[in-house]
């Protein structure tokens, strides 16, 4: 985000995201806006839109949206100081040079610099053992008896760690600092305090970041060593999660093609990218972690999961499912026949096999309808055990036209009647904690225009914004609306000067697009008396929430005093409602 005082604050205020979008992708202006085809998705008519006067963009389709370093990051895949100096150059603002350093980042730099290096050394010494004495042949035999021929191995960089336990140590011992062997991960201390190699007689594949730079290894056992894959732990270059193998590799295709094969080992990724099919990354580990789809997002938002089809494999796969999911990907599953993993498969059967089982692999759900399927359905309670298999996954759905199309489809294939559907929605949303909404608004969350208009309002009523601030917080009329989270965020900030774009940056996807989709809306009053009527709704509903529970309790409370204070409070309210 753009600091106060920041460069990229100066340069916000500066630039104009229409003329820069404007070099990205054709605007035309259409009422206040401008609007275009989306670069980040697919489309043959315009959803995108530039807010000139809120310098925003944000498309109905796909939901993107930002401001415009936002737009550039995701554009031309940068970071966010590389969009700030290019917005930057294209409005003719000046550059300052870098500032200083502290002393302690410096050093930091220097340290992640020499260690990239000294893997890249340590990946070039691996290599070399292939070659190497009777063992380095060993080790390339059994490369080769699992089809990778040299080609192969010079492709993906892999090597060998012999086993004495200090080839690789002796190696680089006398050319980095002993601070530096610590931090590497690529050493470990026995007892006495003495190094040794971390990885000893294993295959090993080098693991790049993004940009290419190898910053880990994965060591495969020769034989029956455990663990079967070993791999660097967490270093100053290296965090598991945040990395996916092959990704360096692959982005270019996944962006081109649009979609990603998800893969979960290094001799699957590296099968599939041999057998043609560059747009493959592997999660390296069995699950996902939310970064990893973060970063996978930056290329594509559609993936074919293709995990091992065993049990390990399958329960990964629904946990990937169902991170993917919430991110709003768009996730078919590739579970490949005869119990074969993608590089045995494409081993056996070939890349034309495999083409076609990827072209037909079936969104996510109807991979799960089929394990359902599996299930016994025919008692009522094995009709509602896989019911409740299959709900918490479209309940995810944070899209509320297809979680609803989905669940009509879940009932008709697994031939169940509406009610028992309907019971099996309940309990399932009844059993995620987080969820507190009615049971009413599972499937379509309601925003009210009286919520829509006060968002905007909190926002751009400059007279009376903190104002109805006061007005909203102090008779908590925002609780447990579906914009509450948003309305919490606004009238915490209503001091400031409202920042849409950094307001958004700290909304969850879901209330960010809602957000931009309330900005984008023209129709809109601000006079107080407008709020009135707004705060007049919430009100209302509070009036009629408390009316239920007193209900409740006037049928269950029986002290006769109680019940008397029960009845006057009901009348209040009653006439409270008429009078509205
Ligand atoms: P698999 O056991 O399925 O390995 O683990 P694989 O890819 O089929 O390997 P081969 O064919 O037996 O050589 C899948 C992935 O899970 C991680 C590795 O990234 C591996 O590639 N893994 C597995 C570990 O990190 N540690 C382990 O002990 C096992
Ligand atoms: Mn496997």
């Amino acid at each position: 985000m753009a600091e106060a005082g920041s460069f990229a604050e100066k340069v916000k205020q500066q630039a104009d995201i229409v003329r820069v979008i404007g070099e990205y992708i054709r605007l035309k202006k259409t009422g206040q806006n401008f609007t275009g085809l989306c670069p980040f998705h697919q489309e043959k008519t315009p959803s995108f839109a530039v807010h000139p006067v809120r310098q925003i963009y944000h498309c109905f389709g796909c939901g993107a949206g930002g401001d415009v370093f936002k737009f550039v990051q995701e554009v031309d895949k940068c970071t966010f100081p590389e969009a700030v100096r290019t917005v930057a150059e294209k409005c003719g603002i000046p550059i300052p040079r870098p500032r200083e350093r502290s002393p302690e980042e410096r050093r930091e730099n220097q340290q992640r610099t020499a260690l990239v290096e000294m893997h890249r050394e340590a990946a070039t010494f691996f290599a070399r053992q292939l070659h190497e004495g009777h063992e380095g042949k060993v080790a390339a035999g059994y490369l080769g008896d699992r089809g990778l021929d040299r080609a192969a191995i010079t492709r993906f960089g892999l090597g060998f760690a012999p086993s004495s336990g200090d080839a690789l140590l002796r190696h680089l011992k006398s050319k980095y600092p002993e601070k530096l062997l610590e931090v590497s991960g690529l050493l470990s201390r026995n007892e006495g305090g003495r190094f040794y190699d971390r990885f000893r007689r294993r295959i090993m594949f080098p693991i790049a970041n993004e940009a290419g730079k190898i910053i880990a290894f994965g060591g495969r056992a020769m034989g029956d060593d455990q663990p079967k894959y070993l791999n660097s732990p967490e270093t100053p270059i290296y965090s598991k999660s945040n990395v996916l193998y092959h990704l360096d590799r692959a982005k270019e295709a996944i962006r081109k093609e649009d979609f990603a094969i998800l893969v979960e080992g290094y001799m699957d990724a590296i099968a599939v990218a041999r057998a043609g099919f560059a747009n493959v990354v592997a999660s390296c580990g069995t699950s996902l972690a939310d970064a990893q789809i973060k970063l996978l997002g930056r290329f594509t938002r559609r993936v074919v999961v293709n995990y091992d089809p065993d049990t390990a494999g399958q329960v990964a796969t629904e946990r990937s499912l169902t991170l993917l999911l919430e991110k709003e990907f768009d996730v078919r599953v590739l579970a490949l026949p005869g119990g074969a993993d993608p590089d045995k498969f494409l081993k056996e059967q070939g890349a034309d096999a495999y083409r076609k089982l990827l072209a037909q692999a079936p969104p996510y759900l109807d991979y799960l309808i089929g394990r359902a399927r599996q299930m016994d359905r025919s008692t009522a309670a094995g009709k509602v055990a896989a019911l409740n298999f299959l709900m918490p996954y479209v309940q995810r759905l944070p899209n509320r036209l297809l979680r609803s199309e989905w669940a009509t489809r879940i009932a008709s294939e697994l031939r169940v009647d509406e009610p028992v559907l309907r019971e099996a929605l309940r309990r399932a949303a009844a059993e995620r904690r987080s969820e507190v909404k009615p049971k009413a608004e599972l499937l379509a969350p309601v925003v009210k225009p009286a919520e829509r208009q006060l968002i905007r309002m909190l926002i751009e009523a400059e007279g009376f914004r903190e104002k109805l601030a006061g007005e909203i917080i102090s008779n908590a009329l925002h609780r447990g609306l579906e914009t509450e989270r948003i309305l919490e965020l606004l009238i915490s900030k209503v001091s400031e000067q409202p920042d849409p774009a950094a307001l958004a940056a700290a909304l969850e996807e879901r209330d960010r697009r809602l957000l931009f989709e309330v900005l984008f809306e023209t129709s809109f009053e601000a006079t107080w008396e407008a709020a009135e009527s707004c705060l007049s709704v919430l009100r209302g509903r509070r009036v009629e929430e408390e009316l239920t529970e007193l209900q409740k309790q006037i049928e269950t409370k029986v002290a006769p005093a109680e019940l008397n204070r029960l009845l006057t409070r009901r009348l209040e309210l009653q006439r409270m409602l008429s009078r509205r």
